[in-house]
């Protein structure tokens, strides 16, 4: 399908490469257009960019009152030629029709969810910051729009990506290492439910353990499965731990953990890291007391917004608190760091089609 362009007049669009003055933040900026299609009739249809802008919306817009809507993640970065590479945007858009699946939004061709990304960012290609870490962080989502009050699938949905140029997550490399808080009181999913799925109403539902766990001094919830006997998975992030002879667990994937695409590449890059990473269940009590007999000695959190979170304690809502080794960023964390930003960089090959080129496609 050809994407139609209805770009801004050049005397309204950026002219010169986005050179920030001072710290870009997370999700704060826009670029100029965005990317639109439109699901009715059955079929995806009338692909554009247009300038970024409000959408015009029916109270009665279905995703409104019932949450049907779906998002992704994911970052571009340039490399020392200039171009701008995008990392496995291709895993991010089988995700967004898996998470689809689940609450029945209709699939979108991955190749057109690539072409889209890759669209937009060659026409907001100046808006790449002009800074150190820096990167273009890419949100797709998917929300119904159909003018209906009943609770069932939408037979309208529209399509959009977004690009919000981002600065480095770690501005001069980890100094802390955060705490999380294990919640045996608020949980994120359940089986038969939406976890395994980047569905909006999912975050919704965690704000409030966000809220307690910073209440706390916790930085992020751990959730437990229902029964309080596993671990599962961080807010915005899968979770792992190292043993002492530097192997990598992370929790196995069930339908109540979103598959991270971080996990899954730092599992693919096990020899470079030279290091056996491994999914298993991660029994709660175990996993404690282990930390406390020193055969665990680091852990964290993987996810596309800082690759690696590393943790340093966590704590449990009656106050017991546990330490994992001595509190710090550990080498393994820094290690599985270095390797994974070199690799999004263009400083270190990864594996073959990691990173793509942008095409240079809108004169
Ligand atoms: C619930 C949840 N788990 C894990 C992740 C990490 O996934 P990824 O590595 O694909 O960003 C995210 C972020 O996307 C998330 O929202």
């Amino acid at each position: 399908m050809e994407i139609k362009y209805n770009l801004k007049p050049s005397s309204q669009r950026r002219s010169e490469p986005f050179v920030p003055e001072g710290d870009v933040g997370f999700g704060v900026h826009r670029t100029d257009h965005m990317f639109v299609m439109d699901f009715y009739d059955g079929e995806w249809r009338d692909p554009r960019i247009e300038p970024y802008g409000p959408f015009e919306l029916m109270p009665g817009t279905m995703s409104l009152h019932y949450g049907q809507a779906i998002f992704e993640g994911a970052k571009a970065f340039m490399h020392d030629d200039g171009e701008i590479y995008t990392f496995r945007i291709n895993k991010n858009a089988e995700r967004m029709n898996r998470s689809g699946e689940i609450v029945c939004i209709p699939h979108l061709p991955e190749d057109m969810q690539v072409k889209a990304i890759q669209a937009l960012i060659d026409v907001d290609r100046l808006w790449f910051p002009r800074q150190p870490g820096a990167c273009l962080y890419i949100r797709p989502f998917i929300f119904a729009t159909e003018d209906r009050l009943s609770v069932s699938p939408s037979n309208r949905y529209t399509f959009c990506v977004m690009l919000s140029p981002s600065g480095a997550y770690y501005k001069s490399g980890f100094s802390n290492a955060i705490r999380l808080l294990i919640s045996t009181k608020y949980h994120r999913a359940v089986s038969g439910g939406t976890g395994a799925s980047k569905a909006a109403g999912n975050y919704a539902a965690s704000l409030r353990a966000a809220k307690a766990a910073a209440d706390m001094g916790a930085a992020q919830v751990l959730y437990l499965d229902a029964n309080n006997q596993q671990i599962e998975e961080v807010g915005a992030m899968n979770h792992f731990h190292v043993l002492k002879d530097g192997t990598v667990i992370i929790p196995k994937f069930t339908d109540t953990i979103l598959k991270s695409i971080t996990s899954l590449s730092i599992m693919e890059l096990s020899e470079m890291l030279g290091c056996e990473v491994r999914q298993e269940t991660v029994m709660l009590d175990k996993f404690i007391a282990d930390i406390e007999a020193g055969e665990i000695v680091e852990a964290g959190g993987f996810g596309t917004a800082a690759v690696v979170s590393p943790v340093g304690s966590y704590i449990f809502e009656d106050g017991r608190t546990v330490t994992v080794g001595d509190g710090e960023v550990g080498p393994k964390v820094k290690r599985i760091y270095q390797l994974f930003t070199d690799i999004q960089n263009g400083k270190v090959q990864g594996p073959e089609d990691w990173v793509v080129q942008v095409p240079h496609l809108h004169a």
